[in-house]
């Protein structure tokens, strides 16, 4: 395309001059071989090993939750369900009909609240408070504030399951750190706020994490999906596994769904041979220090202020902005992860130009072609990252099935997934590169996490009420 060669050229022009010669090798630890990924791809597939066993369970990184999810939607679920999205760009409330007379059909209301920071980083007791109001308001509006539907929980966060209605926090991620939930679980606090009101009863049936909720949706439209994907604001992926290798849980026979929780990959000290100071910069920086190594090099919350610290950097060194900074360039988050989906965008060096001007800056068309490059690299990195533990998790159910070709859908969401220009097709082409020998087709759910609860619930309702005939 034309903005590719427009791109290209400047930057191989730009590279003859011994400044970008300089900003290229400022940035070289960011760029990835296949080796490397491949190697990478490897080392994460030992890690979710050793969260699979029971021996090595308790001092994995990675901690291969269960989530009671034994089968994926086939179709005949029906009824009327309410469901909780929270832990990702937004909190929502939704109401979900599944409808099973011949077509599949799913319809939907749904309404998105604000949860201040205050009540993120508060309290947990009145986080669920305010949940709770949150739902009253929804049944209030939608008519329905006397019937007691049940409902699904997605609850983005790691939690250790013993069953689909019981989630005991394991930490908090991302955004969050309201005191006092860590260690408990959630479905009995939001009962209690539920309670504490009794203006409303519901019925709590499953919780479920927002990878489960996204391959369950996609699962009720293909019966191959079998894997579920989130690079939002953190990044994570579930997979179908066999109980036979799930060793902490009794049984053999069938299949549950695993919560890798991959974010926490190199939390033991397993990537260190790939992390760069700026990573190390922005987890010295964050709500949890030495917690979620691997999400800080990816996901959208981390994304923009990665990009950020190396402008920082570069315009410390000289090598951006004629040395200059700004307070506003200073500033922790004044880089917003959109900005770089704008900056990678066919406009991209006009989107760079306006960004570096808003942030107080004056910018050369140098600096804005190099700030485009650093955001490529650092999102390029990202998806091929997350590139290189997919391919271990698909290494896995392709072994699992002892197929030697596998077939398989991934049901994919969230932001940086959806709305960045490019990463999709360079995660894509990387998993292909990886894993050539997998027939991989990637579904984008629509409205995934939170739908996916329903689903969750449908199906639970479906197989009690097989139970009862
Ligand atoms: C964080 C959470 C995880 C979630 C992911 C995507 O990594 O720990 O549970 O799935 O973000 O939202």
């Amino acid at each position: 395309s034309l903005h590719l060669t427009v791109t290209v050229s400047c930057f191989t022009a730009l590279k003859r001059d011994p400044l970008a010669k300089s900003v290229d090798k400022y940035l070289h630890q960011l760029q990835l071989s296949d080796q490397t990924l491949m190697d990478l791809s490897i080392r994460f597939r030992r890690e979710m090993d050793k969260g699979l066993c029971r021996d090595t369970n308790p001092t994995a990184a990675i901690k291969m939750l269960p989530t009671f999810v034994r089968s994926t939607p086939d179709g005949t679920e029906q009824g009327e369900f309410l469901s909780l999205d929270l832990g990702g760009s937004n909190f929502r409330v939704l109401l979900v009909r599944v409808m099973a007379d011949g077509e599949q059909k799913v319809e939907m209301e749904s309404q998105i609240y604000a949860i201040p920071e205050h009540l993120m980083r508060g309290s947990g007791s009145e986080l669920f408070d305010h949940i709770a109001d949150c739902l009253s308001n929804f049944l209030e509006k939608m008519g329905i504030k006397d019937k007691k539907l049940p409902l699904g929980f997605t609850f983005s966060f790691p939690c250790q399951q013993t069953k689909l209605d019981e989630s005991v926090l394991v930490s908090w991620t991302k955004g969050f750190k309201a005191s006092g939930v860590e260690g408990q679980d959630v479905v009995s606090l939001l009962r209690k706020s539920i309670k504490k009101r009794g203006d409303f009863d519901i019925d709590i049936v499953a919780v479920v994490n927002d990878t489960v909720g996204t391959m369950m949706t996609c699962g009720y439209d293909d019966h191959h999906c079998e894997i579920g994907l989130i690079v939002g604001t953190g990044t994570n992926a579930c997979y179908m596994e066999q109980m036979r290798n799930l060793e902490l849980l009794d049984g053999d026979e069938g299949r549950m769904c695993v919560n890798t929780e991959w974010g926490a990959f190199g939390d033991d000290g397993a990537l260190e041979d790939l992390r760069t100071d700026i990573d190390r910069e922005i987890d010295a920086g964050s709500l949890n220090p030495g917690k979620q190594l691997f999400e800080k090099m990816i996901s959208g919350m981390y994304m923009g202020e990665l990009v950020r610290l190396i402008l920082v950097r570069m315009a410390k060194e000289h090598l951006l902005f004629q040395g200059k900074t700004t307070a506003e360039l200073l500033t922790t988050g004044s880089f917003n992860t959109k900005c770089i989906y704008a900056i990678e965008n066919k406009e991209g060096l006009t989107s760079a130009e306006q960004v570096l001007r808003g942030l107080g800056l004056d910018p050369s068309v140098e600096d804005c072609i190099a700030t485009q490059r650093v955001c490529q690299i650092v999102s390029t990195r990202a998806a091929h990252l997350c590139a290189a533990t997919l391919a271990a998790v698909l290494r896995q159910v392709r072994d699992n099935k002892a197929a030697e070709k596998l077939r398989t859908t991934i049901g994919v969401d969230g932001s940086v997934y959806k709305n960045h220009p490019e990463f999709s097709r360079r995660l894509h082409k990387m998993v292909r590169r990886l894993v050539p020998d997998c027939d991989v087709r990637f579904l984008q759910s629509q409205d995934g996490s939170g739908k996916g609860a329903a689903m969750v619930t449908a199906v639970a309702y479906r197989l009690a009420a097989q139970h009862v005939e």
